[in-house]
């Protein structure tokens, strides 16, 4: 049984081991980053390529602080208002921090989960955590202690903390001040949405620009990531019929067994919260196709995360 309770999670961590934690958004697989040999079984585990730098856990502002080489006035700012929560921040890293955490980029991102279970965890070890999502690399983010335990066939200790209410991960940004502008860069559209953000900015009367910039400084956000293990079809405005599952199938170059819809619920929050939960339970059969259809109801920049991991999660799209 690889369920733990939270004095025998902080044991093992101590020792260097992973353990899987509960957070708002996804389960995190956490690990202590002073430790070498733990970074790397981390990668090992979810046999993630060490291109793809991790994020670092804290509990309180003063902790991440550590961590930075600088600490940019906006960021007093966004982790007043976005902390804890799902809103990870890029910082030119402190000398202190492994190159295993950060790929060798000169940066680290560092977030302040919005969980009783991490918080606790976090604040009784002390010392900051490094903790990819739990799953195997490319996979979909576990939303349960069930689906960590179904991800690594029950290897790996979890400590259960009940569904995700977020479901996807966190907002990644940088930020960048130049003339009197803050340019906040949103590296992957997550928990946070650009709304908050752009509402939270606004009512501090900052000056700035929100962009959303896809880039190698996100090296671990390919276009495929985040598959389940059945081909989903994103439909953009079309219904599903035979036609199509012929089309993807001679795409895919195979056979297909049928296809099931997953409905995504009216409201971006609801989405995000059961989506990943929902590729798990219709991934039953890796020849059966899971389609979503785009409704015009189903859009805005609250829908910005969602569609994101949609879209990467897509073999095909028509
Ligand atoms: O909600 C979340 O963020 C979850 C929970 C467990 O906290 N964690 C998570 O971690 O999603 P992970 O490792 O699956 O995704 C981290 C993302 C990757 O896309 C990675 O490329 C990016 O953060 N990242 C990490 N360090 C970075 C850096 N220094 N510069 C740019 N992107 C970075
Ligand atoms: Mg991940």
């Amino acid at each position: 049984m690889s369920i733990v309770n939270e004095t025998r999670a902080l044991e093992l961590i101590r020792q260097g081991e992973v353990v899987a934690l509960p957070t708002e958004t996804v389960y995190g697989l956490a690990g202590r980053i002073d430790s070498n040999d733990t970074l790397k079984k981390i990668f090992a585990v979810k046999q993630r390529p060490f291109f793809d730098p991790l994020i670092v856990h804290v509990h309180a502002v003063e902790q991440a602080r550590a961590l930075c080489r600088e600490w940019p006035a906006l960021w007093d700012v966004l982790a007043r208002r976005f902390w804890p929560g799902p809103l990870t921040l890029i910082s030119p890293k402190a000398d202190s921090i492994s190159s295993i955490i950060t790929s060798g980029l000169e940066t680290v991102a560092i977030r302040c989960p919005n969980h009783p279970v991490a918080l606790k965890i976090l604040r009784e070890f002390g010392t900051p955590l490094a903790a990819p999502s739990a799953n195997r690399f490319g996979r979909v983010s576990p939303t349960s202690a069930q689906h960590v335990e179904a991800e690594f066939n029950g290897e790996v200790a979890v400590v259960d903390g009940g569904p995700c209410l977020v479901g996807v991960e966190s907002t990644v940004l940088a930020t960048e001040y130049t003339d009197g502008v803050w340019r906040v860069k949103i590296l992957r559209p997550g928990g946070v949405s650009r709304v908050h953000l752009r509402k939270a900015l606004e009512e501090e009367g900052l000056k700035f620009q929100l962009l959303r910039e896809e880039s190698v400084a996100s090296p671990g956000h390919l276009k495929a990531h985040y598959q389940p293990t059945s081909p989903v079809v994103l439909l953009n405005g079309l219904s599903w019929n035979d036609t199509l599952q012929k089309q993807t199938e001679s795409r895919l170059g195979r056979k297909l067994n049928g296809a099931v819809e997953l409905h995504l619920p009216a409201t971006a929050q609801e989405a995000a919260r059961v989506l990943y939960e929902e590729f798990r339970r219709l991934s039953t059969d890796p020849n059966r196709i899971i389609y979503i259809v785009r409704k015009p109801a189903h859009s805005g920049e609250d829908w910005e995360a969602v569609w994101d991991r949609v879209e990467r999660a897509s073999t095909t799209t028509f």
